[in-house]
């Protein structure tokens, strides 16, 4: 199925992306890395709206929970990007995001082995 492949794509490059956006020391590459992980929300939401219906009929509850983390970890994104911006991101906060992608991708994989 094509919306669970560009979903496990996008995921990758979320995991790129925003590490390269939270970790490195130049401005300017942050900010287009910040920007090609905004597109890249777009297309997790929008791949992720055309898998709940199949994953909500085999997994209703697991579905709603992976639905639910994912949003919170877009939120919690934007919130170390806002943080990195001020420079008052500190290493511990941007692991523990890198941390969250891993492991709401995992549940994801998981989910579709289930
Ligand atoms: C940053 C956001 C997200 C990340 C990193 C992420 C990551 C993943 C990954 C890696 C998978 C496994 C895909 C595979 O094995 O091919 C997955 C599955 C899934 N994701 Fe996401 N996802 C995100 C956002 C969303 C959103 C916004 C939705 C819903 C609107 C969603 C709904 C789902 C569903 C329903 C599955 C399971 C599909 C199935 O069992 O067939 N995801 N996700």
């Amino acid at each position: 199925m094509v919306f669970l492949w560009i979903h496990l794509i996008t995921w990758l490059v979320l995991l790129v992306v925003v590490s390269a956006a939270l970790f490195t020391s130049n401005q300017k590459l942050s900010k287009i890395n910040m920007m090609i992980a905004r597109v890249g929300y777009l297309f997790a939401i929008g791949s992720g709206a055309m898998l709940v219906p199949y994953a909500y009929d085999e997994h209703p509850i697991l579905t709603i929970v992976k639905v639910i983390l994912a949003v919170a970890l877009i939120g919690l994104i934007e919130m170390a990007f806002a943080r990195k911006r001020r420079q008052t991101l500190n290493t511990r906060v941007a692991l523990i995001i890198i941390l969250l992608i891993l492991i709401v991708g995992l549940f994801g994989i998981y989910l579709v082995k289930l």
